[in-house]
């Protein structure tokens, strides 16, 4: 290996920048002398590069590749232990002012972050590949496309955002034509190499840093390799940079998943669902239907850009290009689609289980258990073994095209029009199967008052029940209260004849007896299918403090066995009792707003303390 001076690593980015894009090239030649990488390399985004770096990744010990009969193109990853999730502590906003940052999130003053970043970043790509990613979110082809470049010293990286984003020459070049602006988003594992150090198969640092500069609309993220914060037009972009676009710009930037329904009479709805990570978007995303005559069609699986239309009606995008998401509970029966999606191989998995033949494994994926496996850390693993075999925050990456239930109207990018809203969490107690609405207003509430127990895909404790409104917790990319009085003020923008119709929901509600209570999964169709319904006026309800639940028999149970109207009334139930301990829970929670809270939503709150008796 060679290693070039200063001087030449300079020389190597002026050289080869094959851009006409000065401020491009101007950042990327800055990058570089920081960074001081061996080389610069301009990712294109084709196939044969993608060979080239995984056939790299292979010989470095990183990819793990996969029997090619079983999944073709495919590779498996481990991370370095203490890097498996996103590192919410670690996370940051750095508004000018701390108030714009808000309570929700980490803030230090740019220029002092600036300068423990630059010292952080100084030399941290040494003895490695800086890999420059021209990037879209959304379609190339929008009125306005949203265009990042990330700089990176990973090729895991690379190969990943090549499957999750619209990456390469062809942004490139249009990024040029346009003199547009991009969002430059660096990225370094922060692992410099000596010379003549052996590199190790998941280079990370210890010391993380996500941050985010809205203002600068910039991102710097040093020390992790893992997913969420190192594919930087994900959560870094598409929703904490693009949250703070869309209130300039009067449109939201949402942890959404996108799912167009189309009713037996062939009349199409197309739904939007906030829930929190690790709670069943990319399961409702590949929905299978079970009932009859009901065709679901995925849109997108965990980010919805919604834009007010030409008509005053909410349409909504995906922006990305993949899925990324949670292995264990994905299976064949589970969730079939996306099983066939991950067969058809072109995916990175990081942190699975290895099955003896060469395949991948994870807990839910199979019915049976394989009776060996080396699991995430490469140790020997059987059945008896009394640890998961894959890490609860495992991860698939695959194309979102490779979805066969894909609906053409992903690829639109006007999108589509948005019919229903649903706010759902993972609550053991209290949140009803589904509730809906009694207004726009009172659905923005039941988004406001969102709560979850948390999950593995962060780091930290898992079960601890916490607010998180619309989903957004982790990636509001401003002041939570502003946020609030955002959403407030989109029903002024828009048609309110055309305004979506908005549910709670919660699949992970028990009975008393401890299990689930509703079978979940293909059988969410139901709800979605009263949900319809009640837009259409045609399904049952009745009226409660918090919203309309579904009488017993409204919801379509056909085919469901051992499953009656009364345990529909078990899942619907709201418990007075229960519901006067989240009214306190709420009430804190919109004490630490002051008086960034939107009146509207001052309102909500003591209209529910009145219908509640408290
Ligand atoms: P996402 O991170 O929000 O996209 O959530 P996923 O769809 O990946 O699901 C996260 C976890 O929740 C997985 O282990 C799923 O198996 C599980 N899950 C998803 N939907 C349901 C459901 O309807 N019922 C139950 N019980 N579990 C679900
Ligand atoms: P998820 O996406 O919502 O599918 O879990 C990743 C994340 O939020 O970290
Ligand atoms: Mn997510
Ligand atoms: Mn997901």
């Amino acid at each position: 290996m060679s290693v070039s001076s200063d001087q030449q690593v300079l020389v190597a980015a002026q050289g080869t920048a094959p851009t006409t894009h000065t401020q491009l090239a101007l950042w990327v030649q800055e990058v570089a002398a920081l960074t001081q990488p061996d080389s610069v390399y301009w990712v294109d985004g084709s196939r044969e590069e993608n060979d080239r770096l995984a056939a790299e990744l292979v010989a470095g010990g990183t990819f793990t590749p996969l029997n090619q009969e079983l999944f073709p193109h495919s590779f498996a990853a481990f991370s370095d232990p203490k890097d498996v999730a996103r590192v919410e502590e670690r996370t940051f906003i750095c508004s000018k002012e701390e108030k714009d940052a808000g309570f929700t999130n980490n803030w230090m003053d740019p220029a002092e972050m600036k300068a423990i970043l630059t010292d952080r970043f100084s030399g941290s790509m040494r003895g490695r590949t800086m890999y420059v990613i021209p990037f879209v979110m959304g379609p190339l082809d929008a009125e306005e496309p949203q265009y990042g470049v990330e700089i990176t010293d990973s090729a895991y990286v690379v190969v990943s955002m090549r499957i999750m984003a619209r990456i390469g020459t062809e942004v490139l070049r249009k990024m040029e034509a346009e003199h547009a602006f991009f969002v430059p988003a660096l990225h370094s594992v922060g692992a410099p190499l000596e010379p003549g150090q052996a590199d190790v198969p998941w280079p990370c640092n210890d010391e993380k840093w996500i941050v985010h500069f809205p203002e600068e609309r910039s991102i710097w993220s040093y020390g992790s390799g893992y997913g969420g914060n190192a594919l930087l037009g994900k959560k870094c972009y598409a929703l904490r940079i693009a949250s703070v676009i869309a209130r300039d710009e009067g449109w939201l930037a949402e942890h959404m998943l996108l799912l167009k329904l189309t009713s037996p009479e062939g009349k199409a709805y197309n739904v939007a669902a906030a829930f929190p990570s690790a709670c069943g978007k990319t399961n409702l995303a590949l929905l299978t239907p079970t009932i009859e005559g009901w065709k679901a069609e995925t849109l997108g699986d965990d980010i919805n850009w919604m834009r007010i239309g030409k008509e005053g009606e909410l349409r909504g995008v995906n922006p990305e290009y993949g899925l990324f998401g949670v292995a264990p509970g994905t299976g064949w029966s589970t969730n079939p689609n996306a099983m066939r999606a991950i067969a058809k191989g072109n995916s990175v998995f990081t942190n699975v289980a290895l099955t003896d033949d060469g395949g991948v494994w994870w807990e839910g994926m199979t019915d049976e258990v394989p009776a060996h496996l080396t699991d995430w850390q490469g140790n020997d693993w059987t059945p008896e073994s009394g640890r998961p075999a894959a890490h609860p925050n495992s991860r698939f990456c695959t194309p979102i095209s490779q979805v066969d239930m894909l609906a053409p109207e992903y690829y639109s990018p006007d999108g589509v029009e948005i019919h229903a809203i649903l706010f759902g969490g993972r609550r053991k107690t209290t949140i009803p199967l589904v509730a809906e609405a009694r207004s726009w207003t009172n659905g923005i509430f039941m988004g406001a008052t969102l709560s979850s127990e948390t999950t593995a895909a962060a780091a930290g404790a898992v079960g601890v029940v916490r607010r998180d409104p619309m989903a957004m917790l982790p990636f509001m990319g401003y002041n939570a209260g502003d946020y609030l009085n955002h959403w407030d003020s989109i029903a002024a923008k828009a048609n309110p004849e055309r305004l979506p119709k908005i549910f709670l929901v919660n699949w992970f509600r028990r009975t008393p007896e401890g299990g689930f209570a509703w079978p979940g999964f293909g059988d969410n169709s139901r709800v979605l299918k009263w949900a319809i319904e009640r837009i259409e006026g045609k399904a049952d309800a009745v009226e409660t403090p918090i919203g309309f639940v579904p009488t017993g028999d409204s919801i379509d149970l056909t085919g469901l066995e051992d499953f009656t109207p009364a345990d529909v009334e078990v899942a619907v139930r709201v418990d007075r009792e229960e519901w006067k301990a989240e009214l306190a829970s709420i009430e804190e929670w919109f004490a630490s707003f002051g008086e960034a809270l939107p009146q509207s939503l001052k309102d909500e709150l003591a209209g529910l303390e009145e219908r509640l008796g408290a």
